[in-house]
């Protein structure tokens, strides 16, 4: 017991620790930052990629937090009134979702947060939820909540399309959720309303809830229009809705999120809300109002230049030999098969950033190693053509 004069060592903290959480890695996002600091401390010139359009804010958005945090209030347990009526009038003119403002919208920390208090609300230990994959980090989320991540595998030589067939094979009587991400993350297939409804097709005959991960629901390029699943009839009734205001409304550091869906069940989402963080931030909520409630010509630039990024990434790694990969059609990432090159996904992404200054993720943190995830749609133009050119180079000295 000893350490520091008066302190416990870490061995006997260690000891305190619930196996649960002892059987929990950090998570890869955690993994990738650290290596990327080192590098960084070790003198690399690191590639500033960003994801999502950081871009400043609005002067009302500014104006609106200032004004909040003079008043220094707190908010309401299931979001402020006010905004939880914008994030009404946005879904019903933006996701063809009619939603009560007072029962049927949670406002929560993030859709992460959203996505933990819903599964813990949902699930019983051992409960499985299936999932398409590669995907954004699920397995973690589901397991927080004790239940059983069953990922399956989509592939790229059908564009990641989800396969309704695999999917339904996966569902077992202990099966209890179908979670779904569209615009789908990191391989950037938009699902279309065929696609939704072969899914409420399979959740019908299983009596699955429908979870949806909409956090990229403006992120969808070429014309397409990103279709909410619980705007489709057939969805509505077993379909809850995950809404990001971090990813698809440019509030980055805001840590903000929503959940739409049933009243009953939000009841006990909210429920869920107050017993782990009491209330939800109040600034956050003025910045989401004001963004909901301002214009909106911010998101065609952003999209402008997520697609013309898109392209000069995808034209870069055609080039590219022993690499594959499908031109994403929606959400910020460009998932990349780098089986062909030799090396393992770690090796590549290890010399990409320490050699070169690229950041990369491994595949194995979205489902399936042997591919990178590069995130740099939101980057600035000059960001991407250097990113463009330092690829080429990293390819002449592999
Ligand atoms: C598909 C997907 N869902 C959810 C999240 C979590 O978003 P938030 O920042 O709202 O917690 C992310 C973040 O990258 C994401 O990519």
């Amino acid at each position: 017991m000893s350490g520091v004069a008066g302190q416990a060592s870490d061995g006997w903290w260690q000891s305190r620790l619930s196996p649960f959480v002892r059987g929990f890695d950090p998570s890869g996002y955690a993994t990738v930052r650290d290596e990327m600091a080192a590098a960084r401390a070790a003198g690399v010139d690191i590639l500033p990629l960003k994801g999502s359009t950081i871009q400043a804010l609005a002067p009302h958005v500014l104006e609106a937090v200032v004004a909040g945090a003079h008043t220094n209030m707190h908010g309401h347990a299931r979001g402020l009134p006010e905004l939880r009526a914008a994030i009404s009038r946005k879904l019903s003119a933006r996701n063809s979702i009619v939603a009560d403002p007072e029962r049927e919208i949670l406002v929560t920390g993030g859709s992460k947060h959203a996505l933990h208090m819903l599964l813990m609300t949902l699930l019983e230990p051992g409960d499985e939820v299936v999932f398409p994959t590669p995907a954004y980090t699920y397995w973690g989320s589901v397991r927080l909540a004790h239940g059983k991540p069953v990922a399956v595998l989509m592939r790229e030589a059908d564009g990641y399309r989800w396969d309704p067939e695999a999917i339904e094979a996966a569902v077992t009587p202990r099966t209890r959720v179908l979670l779904l991400c569209a615009p789908m993350i990191p391989t950037g297939y938009v699902p279309t309303a065929e696609d939704l409804l072969a899914m409420g097709e399979i959740a019908e005959r299983h009596d699955l809830v429908i979870v949806m991960d909409e956090a990229h629901e403006n992120l969808v390029f070429d014309g397409r229009r990103h279709v909410s699943a619980a705007s489709l009839g057939a969805l509505r009734e077993r379909t809850v809705t995950l809404f990001s205001m971090t990813k698809a409304h440019n509030l980055t550091g805001y840590r903000i999120g929503y959940l739409v869906g049933n009243a009953a069940l939000i009841d006990q989402v909210a429920k869920m809300v107050e017993w782990s963080v009491l209330l939800n931030p109040y600034l956050p909520q003025l910045a989401a109002k004001a963004v909901l409630e301002g214009p909106q010509d911010w998101l065609e630039d952003m999209i402008r230049l997520a697609e013309r990024n898109r392209n000069v990434v995808s034209a870069a790694l055609d080039e590219l030999e022993g690499v594959s990969h499908v031109r994403p059609a929606g959400g910020m990432y460009h998932f990349i098969n780098v089986r062909g090159t030799g090396l393992t996904d770690l090796e590549l992404y290890r010399r990409l950033l320490r050699e070169h200054g690229i950041p990369t993720e491994p595949g194995w943190i979205s489902g399936e190693a042997g591919h990178l995830r590069l995130t740099a749609l939101g980057s600035p133009e000059a960001v991407v053509d250097e990113l463009a050119h330092r690829l080429r180079i990293a390819w002449q000295k592999l």
